[in-house]
């Protein structure tokens, strides 16, 4: 069996500490799972967006763990589409290549090949949005009847696929229809994500919606009135045999329950305008 656990939004800095304390603890139950790769679904850093330092920090930290690492960008780590003060763009992707990697991947198994995507870059309209596209459908495309797992920061939704803009917190409606499109045509078992700090596992149209919990703080219902799942604080370990798969939520009681709320003042001041 291969083995993967998927963390996310650990949200680390040098500068700014608020978060650091998880590290710790997470590493420790990373190791107790002996994975084979472990997959990042972004918001690595607080702000890799503009402060390099934040990469090469947690570039290091993720080189301590002494295991394949795989990871995609999120809104704190490349800037979002159209954002006015961070927009997405190639001067912010080349930082993450190089401190971290690939912002979007294929990774095969025997009979599965799992498919890290940069969702910073949907709807963004920058060039490197279309050859994401194009590379994804080849991905698809040479598959050779693996099955597919997705991994992005970014939902493609929150409550269900036909839905209108949920601003901030998913994949707008024009990029998601593609999207959700491949997903129905093609063999697409399960789509992964972070960017939520909320744990939750469902189904829609036989593909499995994977939403991964953060490893460093949750949000308060204020900030995200009525939205389905739970805010704690986990990972999801899967477990690759043959065509079958197994993947489960874990909530990590030795990480200490840090609430945004609390700290979004100095963590991410609001820009001056
Ligand atoms: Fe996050
Ligand atoms: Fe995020």
């Amino acid at each position: 069996m291969h083995r993967v656990v998927q963390i996310s939004d650990t949200h680390l800095s040098p500068i700014k500490q608020h978060f650091a304390c998880n590290w710790e603890p997470l590493t420790s139950w990373l190791s107790a799972q002996r994975p084979d790769l472990v997959i990042h679904t972004g918001d690595v850093t607080v702000d890799g967006a503009d402060i390099a330092a934040d990469f090469s920090h947690c570039s290091d930290l993720l080189d301590t763990l002494g295991v394949p690492v795989l990871s995609i960008p999120g809104n704190h780590d490349v800037g979002e589409a159209y954002h006015p003060h961070q927009p997405v763009n190639d001067e912010r992707l080349a930082r993450w290549r190089e401190h971290i990697g690939e912002d979007f991947w294929v990774h095969d198994l025997e009979n599965w090949r799992l498919i890290g995507l940069n969702s910073m870059l949907f709807g963004s309209d920058e060039t490197e949005e279309q050859r994401q596209l194009a590379w994804l459908d080849r991905q698809i495309a040479e598959a050779q009847g693996r099955r597919l797992g997705w991994f992005l920061h970014r939902p493609l939704f929150i409550e269900s696929p036909d839905e209108g803009d949920k601003g901030y917190w998913s994949v707008p409606p024009r990029p998601r229809a593609h999207l959700l499109d491949l997903v129905r045509r093609n063999d697409v078992a399960f789509v992964a994500s972070g960017h939520l700090h909320r744990a939750h596992d469902f189904a829609v149209d036989g593909t499995r919606y994977i939403w991964g919990p953060s490893c460093g703080f949750v949000v308060g219902s204020e900030m995200q009135p009525g939205m389905a799942g739970s805010a704690t604080l986990g990972a999801v370990t899967y477990g690759f045999e043959g065509r079958d798969y197994t993947a489960q939520v874990h909530e990590i009681s030795a990480l200490k329950t840090l609430w945004i709320d609390d700290v979004i003042h100095e963590v991410y001041p609001s820009p001056v305008a």
